[in-house]
């Protein structure tokens, strides 16, 4: 049984940077992408979205590489009549427009041009809140990344910007361009590596967003086989979700679980409580398409731990396994 924790009429808000969000945001990328189910019910996705925004959830997460295309029409045919609700991020650089980008990446400044039209045109919008650079392009400087985007904001195509895994020196590179808003990576109970960039961010008044905040799902305790899970699904080559690991990490679940029975919530709110009490300027995008578990995850919002409770979640045992595959993993920087 699903069990709620506080209101569910009235969010926070949060800063990133100089943008103000709802304190807790919305991933979409799995209704469409990724995760197992994705694209079977868009009209279920699409009430996720409007009971969101009902709900003070300000900041919709997508990408163009989320299908590729169709998950930034999805949210574009959600927004209809409400965009001037939303703060609306999507993310450029892992799909190639100029033809000559292996496996994708690439964030030329002709490429971006191109890419920030497609997904204003499937937005169905006249500027995108906040663009991210997906992930940090070995291939073109960032100076030159950050150029092309200042040039964007100047033109009112965008108004804020953010990188995705990006590591310390390039966020100091990118920020001495054009401020950067927010950094987008995986930060979540098992995923902790961002502890280390974050006093970097908070000297230079940059958010965080934490994707992933729920561990793909693995934390809310609700995956307890990839039996269930789709060929398709990333997480069935996820190293976490593999094998021993697998087995291995269903005691990290079980005791966000514990600590979730004693404190009358549940493991989801638990996760997402945990991240919201590391800052105010971190900002989770917990994914679903459901709307009861949006209305559980944000309902987070109002859920306070304990000192210790915290301190538990601290030393929750650590995962095993990277966070992404290895091939993945090289296009993360660290
Ligand atoms: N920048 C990047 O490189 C990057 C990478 C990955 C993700 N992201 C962004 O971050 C967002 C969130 O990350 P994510 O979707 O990978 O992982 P997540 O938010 O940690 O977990 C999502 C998974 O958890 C399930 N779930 C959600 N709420 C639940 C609840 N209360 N109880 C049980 N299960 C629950 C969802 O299933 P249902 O949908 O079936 O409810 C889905 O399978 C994405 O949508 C995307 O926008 C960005």
């Amino acid at each position: 049984m699903t069990r709620f924790a506080g209101r569910l009429d009235r969010m926070r808000t949060a800063k990133l940077g100089k943008l103000e969000v709802g304190r807790i945001g919305l991933g979409t990328m799995g209704m469409s992408h990724g995760y197992t189910g994705a694209g079977s019910d868009d009209a279920a996705s699409i009430r996720t979205i409007h009971r969101a925004i009902d709900l003070g959830v300000t900041l919709i997460d997508t990408a163009e590489v989320y299908g590729p295309y169709v998950n930034e029409e999805l949210v574009g045919q959600a927004l209809r009549g409400r965009r001037d609700q939303v703060v609306l991020a999507t993310k450029f650089g892992l799909v190639s427009h100029t033809g000559g980008a292996p496996g994708g990446m690439d964030s030329s400044p002709e490429n971006i041009r191109i890419a920030v039209e497609g997904s204003l045109k499937r937005l169905g919008t006249s500027f995108i809140d906040l663009y991210y650079q997906h992930r940090v392009d070995p291939g073109t400087p960032i100076e030159d990344v950050m150029g092309v985007l200042a040039a964007l904001v100047a033109e009112g195509k965008i108004r804020y910007i953010g990188l995705s895994e990006a590591w310390i020196p390039t966020i100091r590179r990118a920020h001495a361009v054009h401020p950067v808003t927010a950094v987008q990576s995986e930060y979540s109970l098992w995923t902790r590596d961002q502890e280390e960039v974050l006093p970097v961010l908070r000297e230079l008044g940059i958010g965080l967003v934490a994707y992933s905040p729920l561990g793909r799902g693995f934390l809310t305790g609700a995956v307890r086989t990839t039996a269930d899970l789709d060929d398709s699904d990333f997480r069935k080559t996820n190293p976490r979700f593999v094998g021993e690991n697998f087995e291995r990490n269903v005691r990290s679940a079980d005791e966000v679980r514990a600590i979730a029975d004693e404190a009358g919530v549940t493991a989801a709110q638990v996760a997402l409580a945990w991240l919201l009490s590391k800052g105010e300027d971190i900002v989770p995008i917990p994914g679903t398409k459901r709307v009861s578990r949006l209305e559980e995850n944000v309902a987070a919002d109002a859920v306070v731990l304990t000192a210790s409770q915290i301190a538990a979640l601290d030393a929750l045992t650590p995962a095993e396994g990277e966070h992404h595959t290895e091939a993945q993993m090289k296009a993360i920087e660290r």
